[in-house]
């Protein structure tokens, strides 16, 4: 059972997919509470309808990093947090919640890293910049989160076509019906202690999945 909090920024459709997830009985685990920078960010309003808790956490709310940074732990910690899934969350995770969290924070990114990623590689920029490479593939990665942007252990990865004429928002919709799908499985992966991290090579123990499926 993973005690969750889900950062998102934005819209939230992945949160919705792990709501959805959980209440259908694919995912095991609890939403602790929903943390945000974006006070606007309708992920907030997602999880209120749920009666999931949330936090407004940005560091602009404090008078230096080191409050803002305990302020995010002692959150975390207050609501006895084991696991973070970031959903279209655009700011870096401070480095001690990395370490306090190591191989415990995953994130969704839509395209293959390590293409396609880093600082400011976002939303629509993403996919406008796909199509602009020419790619024929384009996919979802879910990765663990170290202190470098999209940067960590892979954990899982499926490709999506670019389709001849594709725009941004077509492609959007395509990789999204990708992350929705594969990001609660990825969790309950995490759930059912079957992902193995040896620097950055992630092993899924498949095998165990099947006996107990
Ligand atoms: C997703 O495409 C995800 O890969 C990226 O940000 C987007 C968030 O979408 N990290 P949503 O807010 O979950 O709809």
């Amino acid at each position: 059972m993973l005690d969750l909090a889900v950062f998102a920024s934005g819209n939230g459709t992945n949160l919705q997919a792990i709501i959805d997830a959980i209440k259908s009985g694919i995912l095991n685990a609890e939403i602790k509470l929903v943390i945000s920078n974006n006070p606007d960010a309708y992920a907030l309003k997602r999880a209120e309808i749920q009666k999931i808790p949330t936090k407004i956490v940005s560091k602009e709310m404090f008078e230096n990093r080191e409050d803002f940074v305990n302020a995010l732990i002692g959150i975390l910690k207050a609501h006895s947090v084991s696991f973070i899934a970031l959903a279209g969350y655009i700011k870096k995770i401070p480095h001690e919640i990395v370490g306090i969290y190591k191989n415990r924070i995953v994130n969704i990114h839509p395209a293959l890293l390590p293409s396609f990623g880093g600082k400011g590689m976002y939303g629509m920029r993403v996919h406008q910049a796909v199509i602009e490479a020419g790619c024929k593939v384009t996919g979802v990665t879910v990765h663990i989160v170290d202190d470098e942007y999209d940067h960590g252990p892979i954990v899982a990865q499926e490709c999506v076509p670019v389709l001849h004429n594709d725009t941004p928002e077509a492609l959007a919709e395509r990789v999204h019906k990708v992350e929705h799908r594969i990001y609660p499985r990825v969790l309950q992966l995490f759930s059912l202690g079957l992902i193995r991290i040896d620097g950055r090579k992630v092993t899924i123990l498949e095998e165990r999945v099947n006996n107990r499926t």
